[in-house]
């Protein structure tokens, strides 16, 4: 997937997908963000409505104590209070740990998630990007560089390729020295295949690492990506580290309090979880059936990549916006991606018809 050429593009900056990234007046339809197919969670919703006013002229709790209790309920793995970090978004805690723990050195596997170079670059750091082969996780050669990094960044599922080896991810953990911290971002997790699909965890590990942060957040899996509720989860000195440059009221009251009203929802979750599984086969199937330039990756959650036959992804992507106002995520903006993919987002049905109608236009021009 990454050749020479689009080694060149590891030294150029990422960028996000979403409406904003084009201009959103042209978007009908968004599949360049990969967000719960049944957005927001019912419960959120009617919290929402039912504390917006009250919570809109109140100071939220600066320490969002029952947010955390909230998420320790949740996860219920038998964690302290103290081994929470709650941000406004994963994204901020992704800088928070950069602020926390980069100096000079960072390690980041490509293609993956921007925001850990962004976080990485402010900081001033080197990043040396490992190519990911054939959609894997270079082990040997992450753990033998690992040992000069201030911190490695690994994402699983990855944005945009999908889930990762667990057991490569385990075999990495266990190989580096606790002076290299990791984060591994589990932010779309839990919209993975499956009621067991915790298996692919690493949260119940964080007591046996003094150098392992897992990240989560509720913008895709309870739909909150307006809102901005993330968090993390690691030993308590860790924590500490992390948070110490956070922002006071950082999390705003409402999305507290909506967060806390969608953890309890997970029938939510398990919701979603069947849709996509069921709308991501029918999408790969018409893709491939009906098709010429279009080839679907496999992939186990809400969003997968479509290699392009002969096509530029931001071609195809200006050009399914123009004709049919569907956004669909350019890949050429993965650092080390080049030209030959886009991704999309597994939605509700209706919706689902409305991109492959697009993508059908465009497939044979
Ligand atoms: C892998 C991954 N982690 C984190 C985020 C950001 O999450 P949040 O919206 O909670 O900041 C994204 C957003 O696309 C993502 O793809």
């Amino acid at each position: 997937m990454i050749d020479s050429k689009s080694r060149e593009a590891m030294t150029t900056a990422c960028s996000h997908g979403g409406i904003y990234s084009v201009n959103p007046r042209l978007v009908t339809a968004d599949f360049s963000s990969n967000v719960n197919p049944l957005g927001i969670s019912g419960n959120a919703l009617k919290a929402i409505q039912k504390s917006i006013s009250k919570l809109s002229s109140l100071y939220p709790d600066p320490k969002c104590i029952d947010l955390k209790k909230g998420i320790l309920n949740y996860l219920d793995i038998g964690l302290k209070l103290e081994c929470v970090c709650v941000g406004n978004g994963a994204t901020e805690i992704i800088h928070d740990f950069a602020r926390a723990f980069i100096r000079n050195k960072a390690l980041i596997p490509a293609p993956t998630f921007c925001e850990y170079e962004i976080a990485s670059r402010r900081m001033g750091a080197n990043i040396l990007f490992i190519p990911l082969k054939d959609m894997i996780l270079n082990t040997e050669l992450i753990i033998e560089q690992a040992k000069k990094q201030d911190a490695i960044f690994l994402c699983n599922p990855n944005n945009p390729t999908g889930l990762l080896s667990t057991t490569a991810i385990k075999k990495i953990v266990e190989s580096i020295d606790s002076s290299t911290k990791v984060m591994i971002d589990e932010c779309f997790i839990e919209l993975v295949d499956g009621h067991d699909n915790q298996k692919y965890s690493m949260i119940n590990k964080i007591n046996e690492f003094d150098n392992l942060v897992i990240l989560r957040s509720l913008t895709k899996s309870f739909g909150l990506a307006g809102l901005r509720v993330g968090y993390s989860v690691c030993n308590p000195r860790l924590a500490s580290r992390l948070s110490a440059n956070r922002i006071t009221w950082n999390v705003n009251g409402v999305a507290q309090m909506a967060a806390i009203a969608a953890l309890k929802d997970t029938s939510h979750l398990a919701n979603a979880r069947a849709v996509i599984k069921k709308e991501r086969k029918y999408m790969q199937h018409r893709i491939e059936k009906k098709m010429q330039n279009f080839t679907p990756c496999k992939s186990d959650v809400n969003f997968f990549l479509i290699h392009l036959k002969r096509k530029n992804s931001i071609k195809v992507r200006d050009s399914m916006l123009t004709k049919s106002g569907v956004l669909v995520r350019d890949c050429s903006t993965f650092t080390g991606m080049g030209h030959e993919y886009i991704r999309v987002a597994v939605k509700k049905h209706k919706e689902n018809v409305i991109l492959l109608d697009a993508m059908e236009l465009v497939d044979n021009r």
